[in-house]
């Protein structure tokens, strides 16, 4: 029943009747918190945000950003490091769709220690991953934080240790010492299957972020601030000795959405052979359009959220991260038409898609992560008892914003 269905409907009351319509919400406590509340929640982000850009003091900030960043973000940002009496170095472009670091770049960028980057290529580019290697550089990227007013969120205010306890107490399932294989279903009938070694499994949980490492203080940090994106649970960069090695992704999986679409309406299935895109059905526009764009692309990134408080349903800019939501991070093997007329100023190139679920079920080996798109470490008691520290563990931890 809808709430146009009460409307018609009455509620008898002292010999005289009311519209139930009128009384929705009556039962409910009010939505408006008190302007103390605010302040208090407000300051909690901010302690987050503060404990996240570790400043030291003799660091040397350089700061990737592009014109599109909300300017108050940078100066939220150059005013934390210069209570650390540092001045940052600003390098700022057009976009964040940087590929690579530009040649003229990179002699400043190697004199950083700390790094605050809004650029697509932080993450994954061999010369980035190599300056936290052999540097030491801590880097914050902030795809998460283009716009100061996000301090206000619910998932800015989220405990950001729990955020990491999360990701430890999933770390933890992966079997070691053995191949595996990552198995996705859902009622669907997905079934997409990543064999992974004992070593690719090693390499990619000795990373700082499946070490659950959400502040940028450690030699060689990569973090995202906000502290919502978690680490990957497929992604070539840390898996592989040798990025040509050829993985044996195969199966398909039925994507709930993308982003830069609306929800799908039919069933559109994504079939991969070798980790690449072999065929795309479905009879719907979005199917055909997916179907133009996808084929030959391969499996770059399979992210999973870890903020209970990230607006579960919200999948721009790069997939949902709420936790035990999938996004399957597709590279096209050439820039989508489609992608620049929809999405012009996306935060990432036209060369990918991120491919959204809310309710598959992940299994690594024998052991389960995720179940219909619940992460199973959400009730795991070292969890629960560090939620507890903060407030009522099912409400920080299940009761997920829309
Ligand atoms: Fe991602």
């Amino acid at each position: 029943m809808g709430i146009s269905d009460l409307h018609a409907m009455q509620l008898d009351s002292g010999g005289n009747s009311v519209s139930l319509e009128k009384v929705i919400g009556r039962g409910m406590p009010s939505a408006a918190a008190l302007p103390s509340t605010e302040i208090e929640q407000f300051y909690q982000a901010v302690s987050n945000f503060v404990h996240t850009f570790d400043f030291k003091t003799g660091d040397t900030v350089v700061f990737l950003a592009d014109k599109l960043l909300d300017q108050r973000v940078i100066s939220a940002i150059t005013g934390l490091a210069a209570a650390h009496g540092i001045k940052p170095i600003m390098v700022m472009t057009h976009t964040t769709n940087m590929m690579e670091i530009p040649e003229d770049v990179k002699p400043i960028l190697e004199k950083a220690t700390f790094v605050v980057s809004t650029w697509f290529c932080s993450a994954w580019h061999p010369y980035c991953i190599a300056l936290r290697r052999d540097k030491g550089q801590r880097w914050v990227k902030i795809t998460f934080f283009r716009n100061l007013d996000l301090l206000h969120s619910e998932q800015a205010r989220f405990p950001t240790e729990l955020v990491g306890e999360l990701v430890r107490a999933t770390a933890a399932r992966f079997p070691r010492g053995k191949d595996i294989v990552l198995k996705f279903t859902d009622t669907r009938g997905s079934d997409l299957t990543i064999p992974l070694t004992a070593r690719m499994v090693d390499k990619n949980l000795s990373t700082n972020r499946w070490k659950g490492e959400v502040l940028a203080t450690s030699p060689g940090a990569y973090v995202h601030y906000l502290p919502t994106h978690g680490p990957n649970l497929y992604e070539p960069g840390p898996m592989l000795d040798d990025l040509n090695t050829i993985v044996k992704t195969s199966g398909t999986i039925y994507p709930q959405w993308a982003v830069g679409f609306e929800p799908f309406s039919e069933r559109i299935g994504v079939r991969f052979e070798n980790n690449a895109i072999v065929e795309v059905s479905g009879q719907s526009p979005d199917a055909a359009i997916l179907r133009e764009m996808l084929i030959g692309g391969v499996l770059i990134e399979l992210g999973c959220g870890f903020n209970p408080k990230w607006p579960r349903h919200l999948i721009y800019p790069a997939g949902s991260n709420s936790p035990g939501s999938l996004h399957f991070g597709i590279d096209l093997l050439k820039p989508a038409d489609y992608i620049k007329k929809k999405m012009p100023l996306w935060e990432e190139p036209p060369v990918h898609v991120d491919l959204c679920t809310f309710d598959t079920t992940v299994d690594a080996g024998e052991n389960r992560l995720i179940t219909a798109g619940f992460l199973d470490a959400l009730k795991d008691k070292a969890v629960v008892d560090m939620a507890a520290r903060y407030g009522e563990p099912v409400d920080l931890l299940e009761n997920w914003p829309d």
